[in-house]
């Protein structure tokens, strides 16, 4: 839990809530950013299974490339650090697709964009707040709910985020994924990722990716390496082991009351009712 205050940690941008550690500089220079043809950009709200998606994708390659650090994580530096990267660059990313760099959409960057049952979504960020200096405190499950419906959260609404990406689900550039189904059938997925990324993986390859990308290998993995907290695939990001929770679909049921969920459901509805999720 944290000590400081909200203003400390938390600044508007554009109406949405981004921690300090986004500068606002940044945040406004990013429409100058330089895109390249090959770059490849991992989008998702938090919480979403972004650490999960970068870690297969690490593993997909065997080429230089490199995952950087989230485009809107750091201060005014952070555009001649990543134009001066001279091999592939995998960038991460929580911004919606109307604050992505206009050049990424120019050029037709490869865009993978993750998400996740939007309750199981709030759970895990409850717990992210709950844990993570970097946020907010918040007192209770009751309490964080309602600032989750309400687009109160770093990266502001989960519905405005999905929508705006999800117009764009027909981009050829686009590759839409879903957490359940990583979890249901994930060398399934890893194929498809391969094959959009135009990557050459034997089914062998797929089955060692999948068993080092499971949720106890990849904890594992976390608990024994020294956290380099500039090093982060997620905006929110200061220590890795705060990442792998539970890694479990439908936790919702042990935290929604029956009450609350009715409410979620009236709200999804609304607000999705042009979607096609
Ligand atoms: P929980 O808090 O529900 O456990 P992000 O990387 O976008 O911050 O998402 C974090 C969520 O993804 C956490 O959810 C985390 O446990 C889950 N996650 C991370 N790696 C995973 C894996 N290998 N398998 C399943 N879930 C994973």
């Amino acid at each position: 839990m944290s000590n400081c205050s909200e203003a400390e940690l938390i600044h508007m941008f554009k109406g949405i809530p981004f921690t300090t550690r986004s500068s606002p500089e940044l945040l406004k220079s990013l429409d100058a950013f330089d895109a390249r043809e090959d770059d490849v950009l991992l989008v998702s709200y938090p919480k979403s299974g972004t650490h999960w998606l970068a870690g297969v994708i690490r593993k997909l390659y065997d080429t230089e490339v490199t995952i950087t650090s989230p485009i809107e994580f750091g201060d005014i530096s952070k555009l001649e650090e990543l134009n001066n990267l001279s091999s592939k660059r995998i960038i991460p990313t929580h911004l919606d697709y109307n604050m992505l760099p206009q050049n990424f959409k120019n050029k037709k960057c490869k865009t993978i964009y993750i998400s996740r049952n939007p309750k199981d979504t709030a759970v895990s960020m409850y717990h992210y707040y709950r844990d993570n200096p970097n946020l907010p405190t918040v007192d209770t499950w009751t309490a964080f709910f309602d600032l989750f419906l309400k687009g109160n959260v770093v990266c502001g609404s989960w519905f405005d985020h999905f929508l705006s990406w999800e117009e764009h689900e027909d981009d050829k550039n686009i590759l839409f994924l879903f957490y359940e189904d990583m979890k249901k059938d994930l060398s399934k997925v890893v194929k498809n990722i391969a094959l959009f990324l135009s990557l050459n993986v034997s089914d062998k390859d797929i089955q060692d990716i999948c068993s080092k990308s499971s949720f106890s290998e990849m904890k594992n993995d976390t608990e024994k390496e020294n956290s380099d907290p500039s090093h982060t695939v997620c905006a929110l990001t200061s220590n890795r082991k705060l990442i792998f929770r539970k890694g479990a679909v439908g936790d919702w049921k042990n935290h929604f009351t029956p009450k609350q969920n009715r409410r979620f459901e009236e709200i999804f509805n609304e607000k999705m009712k042009l979607s096609k999720m």
